[in-house]
């Protein structure tokens, strides 16, 4: 298939209208299809890598399944995944290739672009980025007055915030490092509360942004070399920056214009997209923090899941069937969002962190081909850790009028037993994770309700229709390679479900326009009457009314 060609349109394809019958007749009644089909749990649980993926609380049966495989396979999944690892340019309105999977790829591989081995590159840049690491870490690497690096800031905004940020906190138990902030709102009270109680001698900053050209991000540097530069001692600061900040960036030259000396740069390219981005230069922080090898074992878990995605029948291919079953909810049973819910609080940004990746990728209204997309796209995907949801929005889950497809997601073993007396705290946590998607699917009958002895009329509020529909992964224990696999997962999921929808899911254009106006609506805000002339009636009384308040 050519990239330039017109996607193929899911709801031509003879799947679609076998899926839509499906639809129609669901009756879904998950109590009775785990007694008629014992083996359901079982066959509908796949593994991958230490990943084991229970699909069976979906309301899905073998024809949907059957259907989905068909609908991937005619909208030509399988060519489109391959052309991207092959380093094919499927990222058509930016022109580029789409290669995060290049970025795992282990030492020794190769891989050809454009008569590049970009496999090589990588492996350059991380061996540069390792070396840094270890210097700092080790202390041989100093701030300017001789101290020891304690604290690392990085300033990033979208990718390369989010997936720093999400991996720092998830990987806690294996930070031996300095202690990393991150710093990505325009909002000055961010860049304020993230530099209080620093100590600039010994404080790093790391500077990530892909095209450094995000006025966050830039604006948030200036403060902070600033703040560096003021709270040193004259003598010293002339030399200071060059010690203080080190920057990520696939756009060089314009690290050097900011003045950070290019031998503390570290590279990337334009076939890393943002929200794909952790495992490039972009992970610098995080490889300050845990160090090289459990980088390099986070990178290795992200290559087992491609290797997954790439050789796996679509039948077993989890990410595959959980980005098709993501489409049955949208398309067919009407689902608007789908939440993410980790029963481990170290994930507590990973729901975050995917809002960016799936919703940034596949939130879009014309396919890669400009025309108008011919089904629903772009769920809202959200969450919290469980179990402090549940004390908030699993009412709705519940017993709410919306589909809500849920990922629980839960390890084994706990990154840190503790006891209350008797019991296991973390097996707490794991009834909790058990309980929720068994109440979801299950339900309580109106029959169940009354014989607790409830009063009659209020026996309708206190029934669970079940039948709502959830995946619950689990793994041994969270690991740095056990976050790349979930990383990886979702990568291919939301990859899945925008080559259904015939979208570009790495192009993001729906961000400029806010861009383009809040840099208009700048000089308006600092009192350039003319500009505020031009503007809209509602957006005038704003101004008038921060004028106003502004003391
Ligand atoms: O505004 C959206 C976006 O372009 C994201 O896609 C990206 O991750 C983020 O901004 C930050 O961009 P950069 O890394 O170039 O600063």
């Amino acid at each position: 298939m050519s990239m330039g060609q017109a996607p193929v349109d899911p709801t031509s394809t003879a799947a679609w209208p076998r899926l839509a019958a499906l639809a129609g007749e669901l009756e879904p009644d998950l109590r009775r299809w785990f007694v008629e089909d014992p083996s359901r749990a079982e066959r509908l649980t796949h593994e991958v890598g230490d990943l084991r993926v229970d699909l069976s609380k979906n309301l899905v049966d073998d024809a949907v399944l059957g259907a989905l495989v068909d609908l991937a396979r005619a909208v030509g999944l399988e060519e489109r995944r391959d052309a991207m690892l092959r380093g094919e340019r499927i990222n058509v309105t930016e022109d580029r290739a789409v290669l995060h999977t290049a970025l795992r790829q282990p030492r020794g591989a190769s891989l050809h672009v454009d008569g590049q081995d970009v496999v090589a590159d990588v492996h350059e840049v991380l061996d540069r980025v390792y070396a840094f690491a270890e210097q700092v870490r080790s202390g041989e690497w100093t701030g300017v007055t001789g101290k020891q690096i304690e604290t690392v800031v990085n300033i990033g905004i979208g990718g390369s915030d989010l997936g720093p940020v999400m991996a720092y906190e998830a990987l806690q138990p294996f930070a031996d490092g300095p202690a990393c902030r991150f710093l990505s709102n325009i909002d000055p009270t961010d860049a304020a509360l993230t530099l209080r109680g620093l100590d600039p001698e010994t404080t790093l900053f790391v500077v990530s942004s892909k095209t450094f050209g995000t006025l966050e991000t830039l604006t948030n540097a200036r403060l902070c070399r600033t703040w560096l530069l003021d709270g040193l001692p004259e003598s010293v600061r002339s030399e200071a920056v060059a010690r203080h900040f080190v920057a990520v960036s696939t756009a060089l030259d314009k690290v050097a214009d900011f003045g950070i000396d290019p031998e503390n740069a570290f590279g990337f390219w334009d076939w890393v997209g943002g929200r794909y981005s952790l495992d490039s230069a972009i992970g610098t922080s995080l490889v300050l923090a845990i160090g090289p090898a459990a980088f390099s074992e986070l990178l290795a878990g992200m290559h087992a899941v491609d290797e997954h995605f790439r050789t796996t029948p679509l039948e077993s291919n989890v990410p595959a069937l959980m980005g098709l079953i993501n489409v049955w909810y949208v398309d067919l049973l009407g689902a608007r969002t789908h939440a993410v819910l980790p029963y481990a609080q170290l994930l507590h940004r990973f729901p975050a962190y995917l809002q960016q990746l799936t919703m940034e990728s596949n939130g879009k209204s014309v396919r890669w081909d400009g025309s108008p997309v011919t089904a629903g796209t772009g769920e809202v995907f959200w969450g919290e850790p469980g179990t402090n949801g549940q004390h908030a929005f699993y009412q709705l889950l519940h017993q709410g009028t919306q589909v809500v497809p849920c990922d629980f997601i839960a390890f084994a073993a706990p990154s840190y037993p503790l006891v209350d007396g008797e019991q296991d705290v973390h097996e707490l946590l794991l009834a909790n994770f058990l309980a929720q998607s068994q109440a979801l699917a299950f339900g309580k009958s109106a029959e169940e309700v009354r014989a607790e002895g409830t009063a009659e009329q209020i026996v309708p509020a206190r029934v669970f229709a079940g039948n709502r529909p959830s995946t619950s992964i689990m793994a041994p224990r969270l690991t740095p390679s056990v976050l790349g696999q979930l990383v990886a997962l979702y990568e291919h999921i939301t990859f899945t479900q925008g080559v259904v929808w015939g979208i570009d899911s790495f192009d993001q254009w729906g961000v400029e326009l806010g861009k383009q106006l809040a840099t208009r609506l700048g000089p308006v805000l600092a009192g350039d009457a003319d500009a505020l002339a031009d503007q809209d009636p509602s957006t005038r009384a704003l101004v008038a009314y921060y004028r106003e308040h502004r003391s």
